[in-house]
């Protein structure tokens, strides 16, 4: 059974989002071993996995059945990672969602930091891209090590999304995030660190604590004082964005972490070509009037189609953008 398979297999079991609880129940970072209703009728597929490394079971899959594929999947994805001397464990599920999970590994501390998360997409995430399109617009397509595509015939399995394609635009989704990830780091955006890409994971640096992950702005209430600032720095990093040609294209209080007073912006497969997108624009307008609403609940007044226009004016003049 090929890594794709395996992940297939991952997807048919029950998603869940443990984010809320995760809050709730601070002080827990294991999870319980669950009973696998599937148990049966699975076991020759798990016996058939290979599982690679045998000798390194973290924490998180050490409390999972045996028989649950989400453990293999978890040891699967991460192995490199813990080869590679980046992460010593994985010890929680922050987030169970439709297109990634994302997990808490304790990093190597050679790695400088204390926490790392670990964002492992789902093959499945492929079925829910059916309006990608748009967002792909004026990308380069690269195959599955990140090399630019020339070649026609790849060129076409691509866009057709057919076999070889399938895996090869997955990937691509993947090392768009880690790449976007990497220049707005650089460039001093508020973003998590990215820390390695391999395969479909992804890791970053992780905020929050040993007690949890950062919540999202939309699990919490703002200071009326602090609203204000928070909105302007959300967006001086729209701008910081456009600067190099990029829009998150899924910006939302979903998508921004609070933490000790700062925040960070995440999840960025989609992030828009803004030179290149002809529906950039109104990805913008429309990150923006997210983002200008949930401010609003806590005081922020702002008028979100002017703010748009304010960035996207002085930039399309600039890019010769009509
Ligand atoms: N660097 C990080 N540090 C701490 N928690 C994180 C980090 N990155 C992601 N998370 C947690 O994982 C959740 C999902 O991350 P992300 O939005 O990147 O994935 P997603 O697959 O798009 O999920 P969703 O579909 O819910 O948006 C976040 O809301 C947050 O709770
Ligand atoms: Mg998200």
């Amino acid at each position: 059974m090929n890594m794709s398979e395996q992940y297939d297999l991952y997807a048919e079991y029950e998603e869940f989002d443990n984010g809320r609880s995760t809050h709730r129940n601070r002080d827990r970072w294991t999870t319980k071993p669950k009973q696998n209703k599937h148990a049966d009728n699975k076991q020759e597929e798990v016996l058939a996995m290979d599982d690679g490394i045998t000798t390194w079971i973290p924490t998180y899959a050490q409390n999972l059945d045996p028989l649950h594929h989400e453990r293999q999947w978890v040891i699967n994805a991460v192995a490199h990672f813990y080869q590679e001397n980046i992460i010593t464990d994985v010890t929680r599920r922050v987030k169970g969602g439709k297109e990634a999970n994302v997990y808490a590994c304790v990093a190597n501390p050679a790695s400088g930091l204390e926490w790392i998360a670990a964002k492992l997409y789902r093959e499945r995430m492929l079925r829910s891209l059916k309006n990608d399109a748009v967002y792909k617009v004026g990308r380069t397509i690269r195959d599955r090590e990140g090399k630019q595509v020339r070649n026609s015939r790849e060129r076409r399995a691509i866009i057709n999304k057919s076999g070889y394609g399938q895996e090869a635009d997955f990937m691509m989704w993947v090392g768009t995030e880690f790449r976007t990830q990497t220049l707005l780091y650089e460039a001093g955006a508020d973003v998590p660190k990215p820390v390695a890409q391999h395969g479909h994971s992804i890791l970053m640096e992780f905020i929050g604590d040993e007690y949890g992950a950062a919540p999202a702005l939309n699990e919490i209430s703002l200071a009326r004082d602090e609203a204000g600032p928070l909105f302007q720095r959300v967006m001086e990093n729209v701008e910081i964005m456009l600067d190099h040609h990029l829009i998150h294209g899924d910006l939302s209080a979903y998508n921004i972490l609070y933490w000790q007073g700062d925040i960070w912006l995440i999840d960025f497969p989609q992030a828009v070509e803004a030179r290149a997108n002809p529906h950039a624009y109104d990805i913008l307008e429309r990150d923006i009037t997210r983002v200008s609403e949930y401010f609003s609940r806590f005081g922020v007044d702002s008028n979100p189609k002017q703010l748009a226009w304010d960035l996207w004016h002085p930039y399309s003049q600039k890019e010769g953008i009509e």
